[in-house]
């Protein structure tokens, strides 16, 4: 099974990924191909470690959606995917490319759904709104991308504990270590028996 990664930052869900990959726990799945939403990100150096193709396609570098899908898809019909992994995608994809792709893309999200999701709801966001809401619990969750943002259906979710004194950074990396990059690389590894 063939699988393109898309990225926005860090890559900590990419490497786990590759970890897996290595580790032989990813089941039939090869990570084929890399996918930034901009140029200089720490991802693309861990696709290049690991000898990954890797593209950087950015929204703001074309005059509207339309321009910006056209050249997804093309990038996409390059790297061939049988599945598409968002792991800390911070663009919305149009429904372009949700559409040509429909269940064949997962998407891991930093919270219990639909606690803390939505647009607007990425990266440190849904710790700082957890922690303001006073909640006990969060964690994470792996879902299938459909035209709503964080709304395609549930494939796993981990539930991760929220401590006294914790700041967004602190709760953020503890839901990374205990949930995310435990639940995203078991999907995968499910999705391609
Ligand atoms: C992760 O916490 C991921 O769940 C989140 O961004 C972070 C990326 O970290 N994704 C979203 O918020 C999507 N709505 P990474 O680049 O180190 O994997």
């Amino acid at each position: 099974m063939r699988v393109t990664v898309f990225v926005s930052g860090g890559g900590s869900n990419l490497q786990a990924l590759l970890d897996a990959e290595k580790a032989g726990t990813l089941g039939k799945a090869q990570i084929t191909a890399v996918v930034a939403s901009r140029a200089g990100v720490y991802a693309l150096k861990r696709a290049e470690n690991h000898g990954i193709p890797s593209y950087v396609v950015s929204k703001k570098d074309f005059a509207g959606t339309a321009q910006w899908e056209a050249r997804l898809l093309e990038v996409l019909a390059e790297t061939a995917p049988d599945l598409i992994v968002l792991a800390g995608y911070l663009s919305i994809l149009g429904e372009g490319v949700v559409n040509r792709y429909a269940g064949r893309i997962i998407n891991i999200h930093p919270s219990l759904i639909p606690a803390f999701c939505g647009e607007g709801m990425y990266g440190l966001r849904p710790h700082i709104a957890a922690l303001e809401r006073g909640v006990k619990i969060t964690g994470a969750s792996v879902h299938y991308v459909n035209e709503i943002p964080d709304g395609g259906e549930i494939l796993a979710q981990k539930a991760v504990e929220v401590l006294e004194g914790d700041t967004p950074e602190i709760l953020q990396k503890r839901v990374m270590e205990q949930a995310e990059w435990i639940i995203l690389p078991q999907v995968v590894a499910e999705l391609s028996k």
